[in-house]
């Protein structure tokens, strides 16, 4: 779909890749609502900002029933901590599925009919690499992005009459904050070589939905699939990115 003209929003739009969403959504002339928990904290000139806790009912209908005019909804926004499964914080590994999955599908149905109403446009939901392996320390994490890319898999049939696209964006790692904060905590080495661009990822992606793409992968997302072919024991993002 064109998206000079069209309407989007951009979920945790505050910082990491949400942020390069929205800057570069404005760049290829769309009108943008870049959200946030904390709106205060977004630095995007030119977008429309709104308060959004996309795991508060209230928060999401409230959001729906002012951009009534969106025609393609990024689902960025999720916790990227839930830590261990078996010896983490049960709190924490609650928060990661309430984000990923309970937060992203909240949004899907909120939007779902302003999406119709204005000729079905497109939702891009930022999944991740680990949701087809996992990730040690991250385990949780990486369970709420597989729940994440069932959910996708799911909507976008639901979708299909009403004329949605419904797109997944596959990264493998990328340099934000959180990535290299994740990596200095676990005393793990990042590849850099491997390492995206949130910038760059970000354009990847946007040319993705104008191509009417569905699944938009970079390279260790699509090494992370073909693991899919093999033993469950292989089901690892560190060692397919030979780190
Ligand atoms: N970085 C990577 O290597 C990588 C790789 C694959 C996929 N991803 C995915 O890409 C997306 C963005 O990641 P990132 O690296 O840019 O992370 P980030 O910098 O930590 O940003 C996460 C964003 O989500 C927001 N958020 C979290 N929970 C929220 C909620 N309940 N309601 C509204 N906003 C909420 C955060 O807001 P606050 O500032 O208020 O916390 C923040 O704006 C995530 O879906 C992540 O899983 C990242």
């Amino acid at each position: 779909m064109e998206l000079r003209g069209a309407t989007a929003l951009v979920t945790g739009a505050n910082r990491g890749i949400g942020h390069h969403f929205a800057v570069e959504l404005l760049r290829r002339g769309a009108k943008v609502y870049a959200t946030a928990r904390r709106p205060e904290l977004v630095d995007v000139p030119g977008a429309e900002v709104l308060r959004l806790d996309i795991t508060d009912q209230a928060s999401v209908d409230a959001v729906a029933e002012v951009a009534t005019d969106v025609d393609v909804l990024v689902n960025n926004a999720a916790s990227t901590a839930g830590g261990s499964l078996v010896t983490g914080d049960l709190d924490a590994i609650r928060e990661v599925m309430d984000s990923n999955y309970y937060g992203t599908l909240a949004m899907i149905r909120a939007f779902a009919p302003v999406l119709a109403h204005n000729g079905g446009g497109a939702v891009l939901n930022v999944l991740s690499a680990v949701a087809w392996t996992t990730v040690a320390g991250n385990t949780a994490y990486a369970a709420a992005k597989s729940a994440e890319w069932g959910l996708t898999n799911g909507v976008r049939i639901e979708l299909a009459d009403q004329g949605t696209l419904v797109a997944a964006l596959v990264p493998g790692l990328v340099a934000t904050e959180t990535l290299r904060d994740f990596a200095a905590g676990a005393g793990v080495t990042l590849p850099e070589g491997v390492l995206n661009d949130p910038a760059d990822l970000v354009r990847l992606a946007l040319d993705g939905i104008e191509a009417g793409e569905v699944e938009i992968l970079d390279r260790l997302a699509s090494e992370a699939k073909a693991t899919l072919s093999g033993a469950p024991q292989t089901f690892d993002l560190a060692a397919v990115a030979g780190a």
